[in-house]
């Protein structure tokens, strides 16, 4: 089946880089979110992001104003008309098994279900809907736009025929789709998000400064940026949330998450999004 007409479900970073990606790529686009300014802050996002690729020549006017125009919504019912839908609510394994009960409600069958989840298992995503052959994970990294990794995640159930298709799908939106398992944190956060962790126990044990961290894993590793840097990029509340998964579904110590990433979450430090997180970024 040929995917013309692509869905995102959530206007966040994760989402409205996802939109603006498969727009730029030539697919027709809906974004929906709930919340009125969020709509409105991933269409500002998308627009500041076109307008850096458009001035060096890496796209054309027709792909940036296919991404200025990328049709909105408040609702999901856009779903309806999609050949494939791809979530990327929140982080919370209840939140996303509720909107697949209702995609799956609303979609038909031929409809390719994806989730942008970091961690939360397809197979028990694909569970809730009534065609789980069709549900898989489309795991995509932030900034969106820049990033070339897309983790393809095949649950007990998807089926050959999603896999290639999400693929094929991965490709023309420029990305190199890697299949992983359907194991908690997938290949990319079994192996990140210990890393992150580990770099704030040894903030929190006084082994070095923020600043000292970040610098040896940037300049003796060659990471693009250091641990803490990356965990306010991503949200420290996604951080813990995928340690708190990794802890609990592979039961093992190693994975408890840092008590100073709880506390921060619990303070409403969780990074850029908020403008403090191990780093103040104003308002
Ligand atoms: N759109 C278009 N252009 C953008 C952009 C965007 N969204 N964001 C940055 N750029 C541009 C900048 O304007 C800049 O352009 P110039 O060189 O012309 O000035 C260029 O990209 C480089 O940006 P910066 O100078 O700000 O910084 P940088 O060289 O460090 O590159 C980065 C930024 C690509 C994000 C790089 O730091 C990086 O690769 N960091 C690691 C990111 C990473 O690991 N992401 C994965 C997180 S894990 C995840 O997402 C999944 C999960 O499940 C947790």
């Amino acid at each position: 089946m040929e995917i013309k007409n692509i869905v995102v479900i959530g206007a966040g970073a994760m989402g409205n880089g996802i939109a603006q990606t498969a727009a730029v790529a030539g697919y027709q686009v809906t974004m929906t979110d709930i919340v009125p300014e969020a709509i409105e802050r991933g269409k500002a996002s998308i627009a500041k992001s076109v307008e850096k690729f458009a001035n060096k020549g890496i796209i054309d006017q027709t792909q940036k104003d296919a991404a200025l125009n990328i049709a909105t919504s408040l609702h999901m019912d856009p779903a309806r008309g999609a050949d494939l839908v791809i979530e990327a609510a929140t982080e919370n394994q209840e939140l996303k098994l509720e909107l697949f009960t209702e995609l799956s409600r609303l979609t038909p069958r031929e409809t390719i279900l994806a989730s942008n989840t970091s961690s939360i298992s397809i197979t028990k995503i694909g569970a809730v809907t009534d065609h789980p052959d069709k549900v898989i994970g489309m795991h995509f990294f932030n900034p969106v736009p820049l990033m070339t990794l897309l983790e393809v995640v095949r649950g007990l159930a998807t089926s050959d025929k999603t896999r290639d298709a999400v693929f094929e799908v991965g490709r023309v939106m420029g990305k190199e789709p890697v299949e992983a398992k359907d194991s908690p944190g997938f290949i990319s956060n079994r192996i990140l998000c210990p890393m992150i962790n580990e770099a704030i126990f040894a903030l929190q044990e006084g082994i070095g400064t923020r600043e000292a961290i970040d610098t040896v894993m940037k300049l003796g590793m060659n990471h693009p940026m250091g641990p803490l840097t990356l965990a306010d990029l991503i949200g420290l509340d996604v951080v813990l949330s995928v340690l708190e998964v990794l802890h609990r579904d592979l039961g093992e110590d190693k994975y408890r998450p840092a008590p100073l990433l709880r506390k921060m979450v619990d303070a409403g430090y969780l990074g850029r999004k908020t403008g403090r997180g191990f780093y103040e970024y104003g308002k």
